[in-house]
């Protein structure tokens, strides 16, 4: 029988406030497992963690963080691991400002490498020896479409995700042995406030309504429509579980059919 169990595992999702990453909170929670959520707005980050399944008994919490500033990291990492170990990491942010890549700042780059593959291997290298001790360990990466085809108009971020892909393709070939695996989800169009800001921003680049980019981008969707946070949640909460033992190393594409690669 397919086991999606998580009662006894703990979780850390990283970007748990809003979008995605709370939607994987949900998800991971119904499932059985602890969750903490990480983020800068506590007060968010308290409404969230209030608002998960505990009909397992689970103690869920919050730890507060910004993915770019290395001693809040290092705080927060230093109170998860005080409750004890890690079993399922989501490794999972805001996005990169948007723009033509012509027309972003070098720093910029530097900016997204910082929260997107620093953050990411410090949360690694911090948790997987609980993984390891436990014989148990998930980590799954949000990352974007983008891997495999570059968006338009996403310069930094479309560079960024190459290497978080390649970043954990590599970690998962090095931590297989351990019964660990490194998966990444690559969203397409997803109804969060980052799709909406993203949206926003394009129809103000192009003298339209967000209604006509927003359908204009539906267009583009062989299912017609954006994503739920909570069917981009389902796919991380499945490479979590104990059915998923056996996949490590991919990167599952949930984006409706839009992709246009094999
Ligand atoms: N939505 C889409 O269509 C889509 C498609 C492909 C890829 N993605 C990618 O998937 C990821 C999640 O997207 P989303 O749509 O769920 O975004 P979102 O709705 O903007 O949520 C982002 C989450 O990350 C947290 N966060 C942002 N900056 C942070 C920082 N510096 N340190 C710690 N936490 C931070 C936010 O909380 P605080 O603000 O409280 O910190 C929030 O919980 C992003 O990388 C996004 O680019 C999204």
């Amino acid at each position: 029988m397919l086991n999606l169990d998580l009662s006894g595992k703990r979780a850390l999702v990283c970007g748990g406030s809003k979008g995605i990453g709370r939607a994987c909170a949900v998800e991971l929670a119904d499932l059985g497992a602890e969750v903490t959520v990480l983020a800068r707005d506590a007060a968010a980050l308290e409404a969230v963690r209030g608002s998960l399944s505990a009909r397992f008994g689970q103690r869920h919490a919050i730890a507060v963080a910004d993915a770019s500033d290395a001693n809040s990291v290092g705080a927060a990492i230093r109170g998860v691991l005080e409750r004890g170990p890690v079993h399922i990491l989501l490794n999972n942010t805001g996005g990169p400002p948007g723009g033509a890549i012509l027309d972003a700042a070098p720093a910029a780059f530097a900016e997204a490498f910082r929260n997107h593959v620093l953050f990411g291997q410090t949360m690694v290298q911090a948790f997987t020896p609980g993984m390891k001790d436990a014989g148990y360990g998930r980590i799954v990466n949000i990352v974007s479409t983008s891997v495999r085809q570059p968006i338009p108009g996403l310069g930094v971020s479309n560079t960024i995700r190459g290497a978080v892909a390649s970043w954990a393709k590599t970690l998962s070939m090095e931590l297989a042995r351990f019964g660990i695996t490194v998966n990444s989800i690559l969203p397409g169009f997803t109804d969060t406030e980052r799709l909406a800001s993203l949206t926003a921003a394009r129809a103000r680049g192009a003298n339209k309504t967000e209604a006509e980019v927003a359908d204009e981008m539906r267009a583009t969707i062989p299912m017609g429509r954006f994503g739920e946070p909570s069917e981009i949640a389902a796919a991380a909460a499945f490479l979590a579980s104990p059915a998923a033992s056996y996949i490590t190393g991919v990167s599952l594409i949930v984006d409706g059919g839009r992709t246009g690669t094999i």
